[in-house]
């Protein structure tokens, strides 16, 4: 059975680039009317064109900053006047700010929690209202295997993307009965410009790490995603699907 998303509209934060664009691709190829809602203004109206050039859906880019609530139900309200309904979710964009517990700074550490965490719980809150009147929604919340297993250098970000999941799973509780489902795809290694920025020697190291020794493209993580917000996966809520080459088992 082939994945048809026809007549869906969906919002991708971050979705200007890397594993967000990935995802707007995904869809659009499935179908579906898109928005590309991201910080980046100039990057996001590029996607957006682009997508609309190759799959002949609607795709609108919204510059939003996620972290900030005015800003997430401004986009929302924008979504709402040009395409009357949001069917799916895709809780995206994300940051990272490393370094050791010991160096890091109340504004690192508020910098990606407010982004990653809090802008989850903006989206998921703003959109849930139109998701409940129409008692139809897919949530995907993209998290990380860091929020699993934790990692040096990262306690912002591990504690986001953990937060994250549980966020996931209360959100997947709180709106089953509107048949709204709500999963998290924790992706491990993916080479994305966020990934690029680490030094050569510590991506050896991850490879080792990696049982299938190579790092998964944003397309793994797309396609997951489209299984889960896919008729295929209507009995599926609360879950996280893990997309990293068999590293976190
Ligand atoms: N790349 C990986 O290996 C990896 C692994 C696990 C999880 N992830 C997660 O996948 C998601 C995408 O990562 P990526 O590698 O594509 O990163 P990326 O840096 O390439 O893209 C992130 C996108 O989010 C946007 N963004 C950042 N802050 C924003 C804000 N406040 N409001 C709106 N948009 C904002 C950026 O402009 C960018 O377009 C993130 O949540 C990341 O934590 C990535």
């Amino acid at each position: 059975m082939s994945i048809n998303l026809k007549g869906k509209a969906a919002v991708v934060t971050g979705g200007a680039r890397g594993i967000g664009k990935a995802i707007v691709e995904t869809l659009s190829e499935a179908g579906c009317d898109i928005v590309v809602a991201d910080l980046m203004k100039k990057e996001a109206e590029a996607t957006a064109e682009e997508i609309k050039k190759k799959y002949k859906n609607k795709a609108l880019p919204l510059d939003v900053d996620v972290s900030k609530y005015d800003s997430v139900e401004k986009c929302v309200k924008s979504i709402i006047d040009s395409f009357g309904k949001i069917d799916i979710l895709v809780n995206n964009a994300g940051v990272t700010r490393d370094t050791l517990m010991l160096r890091m700074t109340p504004e690192d550490w508020d910098f990606v929690i407010n982004v990653n965490l809090k802008g989850t719980f903006n989206f998921t809150k703003v959109v849930s209202s139109y998701m409940m009147k129409a008692k139809y929604g897919r949530i995907v919340n993209i998290a990380s295997i860091i929020g699993m297993i934790g990692n040096v250098g990262q306690a912002n970000y591990s504690a986001s993307k953990g937060g994250i999941i549980a966020l996931t799973k209360t959100t997947a509780k709180e709106f089953a009965v509107r048949n709204i489902t709500c999963n998290a795809v924790a992706p491990g290694f993916i080479e994305t410009e966020m990934t690029q920025k680490l030094p050569e020697k510590v991506r050896e190291e991850y490879l080792k790490l990696i049982p299938m020794r190579k790092m998964g493209t944003p397309d793994d993580v797309a396609n997951v995603t489209l299984f889960l917000v896919s008729d295929l996966a209507n009995y599926i809520s609360g879950q996280t699907i893990v997309v990293d080459g068999g590293m976190v088992m």
